[in-house]
């Protein structure tokens, strides 16, 4: 029995290192797939970093950091999503800080214009609500305020 153990572990390590190799593989391959595979490929839902969500916005391009822009995004944030996000605490809903760095910002975006449909059909946002079990509310908010509002999350 021992021995199995023993030599079962850096089995294991070969079998996950080969896994890796295949991933190198496949990902040579892709490169041969038509273009609109690709962008099929690289909009897959359930990979939070390019997943770009259910909504109006499609492209968001950033830039360094506009602080005025930041600063009347906390302001509308204060006013419309302070009842239920708290920042540095899960409240009624997540946690916002650090938002940028596991979402898109077209998923952000998305997510606030847009959280009906978000929480309908987008797998992650679906997660969300099985774990919060509370629904994300539409604020109404123009396109400009939501802008402002992800530009204050950069900064958080
Ligand atoms: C009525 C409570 C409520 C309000 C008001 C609200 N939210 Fe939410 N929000 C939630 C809940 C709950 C979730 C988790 C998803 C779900 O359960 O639908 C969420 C999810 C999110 C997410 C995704 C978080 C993540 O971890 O991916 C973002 C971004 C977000 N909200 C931004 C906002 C912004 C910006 C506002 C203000 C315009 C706002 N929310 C207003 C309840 C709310």
């Amino acid at each position: 029995m021992r021995m199995i153990k023993f030599f079962a572990i850096p089995f294991l390590g070969m079998v996950f290192f080969s896994c890796g190799g295949d991933a190198t593989t496949s990902a040579s391959t892709e490169s041969k797939t038509t273009a609109e595979e690709v962008i099929v490929k690289e909009a897959a839902p359930t990979d939070p970093m390019t997943n770009k969500g259910i909504g109006p916005i499609s492209n968001v391009e950033l830039a360094a950091i506009d602080d005025a822009m930041a600063n009347e995004g906390e302001a509308v944030f204060a006013a419309k999503c302070t009842a239920c996000h708290k920042i540095g605490k899960r409240y009624i809903g997540p946690d916002l800080t650090g938002v940028i760095t596991r979402r898109t910002p077209e998923w952000i975006m998305n997510m606030i214009m847009n959280p009906e449909e978000m929480v309908a059909n987008d797998p992650i946002a679906k997660e969300l609500l099985m774990e919060y079990s509370a629904p994300m509310a539409n604020q109404s908010l123009t396109e400009d305020e939501t802008r402002k509002i992800l530009e204050y999350f950069r900064t958080i």
